[in-house]
């Protein structure tokens, strides 16, 4: 496994790469990789692709007092999984290597999109994570790029700013990763003390009333979002940041739910904010 720093040297083995007629696979990440980052490797290299994993804290996603400076960094550690799972290709860039400008002048922003779920509650991330994954696109030049649908917003913002932009790449979404007990995998549940970890169950807690309301008969959005939303509302020490009922594609609000619709929940849990969410039906 190389570890490369510089967008050169990741273009040129991936220009190899396409030249002895291989894909080559992206997984776009932050680091502090959990087995949820290692599905979408995995996945990758099911279907064929020559694996390239990039790790970068990117600033431009966190908004002022946020948490970019503590954001959990474990590269080695990182490192050490990727070269257990056959990734040819770690992109391990600097800051000045992904923003050699310093402050950039060029933003890719998803109009509508990017306001909603997430977006409402953390102004500018998406235009920060758009325009990251853009440049990732751009050095790595994949075929196809791999995500968690943990981050459904974020997936929904990108798949349309790849068919805005005619990207010539496929974006394969892998499901969401769970420990045992249903807490999704995230690298920020390693900020939960032991008793927070217990009550970001209500997380996982709230996706499963919701879905349970769809299985039985439940059409009404604003049903399924409730039974969600008593989950979270009666477990101690969260706080309800959305729950919402979405179409995927624009994570505009329903009225009425239709198979395929997201149910996606955020919550805080001490000064931790998780996410968790279902594709209903
Ligand atoms: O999902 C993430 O970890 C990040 O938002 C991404 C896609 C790597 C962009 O920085």
């Amino acid at each position: 496994m190389r570890v490369v720093g510089t967008v050169a040297e990741l273009r040129e083995w991936s220009r190899g790469v396409r030249q002895a007629g291989g894909a080559v696979g992206l997984v776009p990440t932050m680091g502090a990789l959990h087995e949820g980052h290692l599905s979408l490797v995995r996945e990758a290299e099911r279907r064929g692709d020559r694996v390239a994993v990039s790790v970068f804290v990117n600033p431009t996603q966190f908004g002022p007092g946020e948490d970019f400076e503590r954001y959990p960094r474990t590269f080695e550690a990182d490192c050490a999984m990727l070269e257990r799972e056959g990734v040819e290709v770690v992109f391990a860039p600097g800051v000045g290597e992904m923003y050699p400008a310093g402050a950039a002048a060029t933003f890719v922003e998803v109009a509508g999109l990017s306001d909603r779920l997430d977006g409402a509650s953390r102004p500018g991330h998406f235009r920060g994570v758009a325009t990251v994954v853009t440049k990732l696109f751009a050095a790595s030049e994949p075929e196809r790029a791999y995500f968690g649908q943990k981050d459904a917003a974020q997936v929904a913002v990108l798949r349309r700013m790849v068919a805005d932009l005619l990207l010539p790449v496929d974006l394969v979404v892998c499901p969401i990763v769970r420990e045992a007990d249903g807490l999704a995998m995230s690298s920020r549940n390693r900020y939960l003390s032991a008793e927070e970890r217990g009550r970001a169950l209500a997380l996982s807690r709230a996706v499963r009333a919701g879905e349970a309301a769809f299985r039985a008969g439940e059409r009404g959005a604003e049903r399924v979002a409730d039974a969600a939303r008593r989950e979270l509302e009666s477990a101690p020490g969260v706080r309800v940041d959305y729950v919402a009922v979405v179409d995927w594609a624009t994570l505009e609000p329903v009225e009425r739910v239709e198979a395929g619709c997201l149910l996606a929940v955020a919550a805080w849990v001490g000064q931790t904010r998780l996410l968790d969410n279902a594709i209903l039906g």
